[in-house]
């Protein structure tokens, strides 16, 4: 690679929980707009930040469909919690256009914080019901499509629930092939 080249993006699909990824900078939580706990990833990462975390984030709400706010991690194992709303598949439309939206706001946060990593969780494709392999295409196309601009973030994970979300993630980066200012990059994260 050329001395000149531009700085790379290194894209990341592994299986794991959102609330235990100790190497980034910030986690991003699939959130409601009030930003009040749930289940799935919401429940992990409030459960393990603890309630300081909804104390800060109470006041940034109601947050809307597609935007994101940024707080502190509290007992989480990171600098800080991204809170992003995902569109609720089926009602909020255009939902490729809203969740394609979270992603860029969360980067968007993510760089004005300079922070030089991020992880995401498969937003919306839980409680929200977006079909995951959907999800995986719009949300790593937007990754894609912003990592050339990015001036601090540096890596950003996907972190996915089951084994066959992860596939259906990493085929999806497959997909979109590499080097257009990033790199893909891929750990099975039972081999640490
Ligand atoms: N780590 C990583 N991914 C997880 C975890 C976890 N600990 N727990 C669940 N997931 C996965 C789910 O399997 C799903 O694929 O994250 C994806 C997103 O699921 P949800 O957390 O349900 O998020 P979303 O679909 O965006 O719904 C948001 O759920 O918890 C409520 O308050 C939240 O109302 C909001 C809604």
């Amino acid at each position: 690679m050329s001395m000149s080249a531009p700085p790379r993006v290194v894209i990341e699909c592994v299986r794991g929980d959102i609330a235990v990824q100790p190497d980034v900078d910030a986690v991003v939580c699939a959130a409601n707009p009030h930003l009040t706990t749930g289940a799935g990833v919401a429940g992990a990462i409030h459960r393990a930040a603890g309630p300081g975390l909804y104390r800060e984030a109470a006041p940034l709400a109601p947050v809307r469909t597609g935007d994101a706010v940024i707080t502190g991690a509290h007992g989480l194992p990171n600098r800080h919690v991204i809170h992003t709303v995902g569109p609720v598949y089926g009602r909020d439309e255009p939902a490729a256009g809203l969740l394609a939206s979270c992603c860029r706001r969360c980067l968007e946060l993510a760089d004005q914080a300079r922070l030089e990593s991020v992880a995401f969780p498969a937003i919306s494709t839980g409680v929200y019901g977006y079909p995951v392999a959907e999800a995986a295409r719009v949300s790593l196309a937007t990754v894609l499509e912003l990592a050339p601009g990015l001036h601090h973030v540096r890596r950003v994970r996907f972190v996915l629930w089951s084994e066959e979300d992860r596939k259906v993630f990493s085929r999806a980066l497959e997909e979109r092939g590499t080097g257009v200012g990033h790199e893909a990059a891929r750990r099975d994260p039972e081999s640490g």
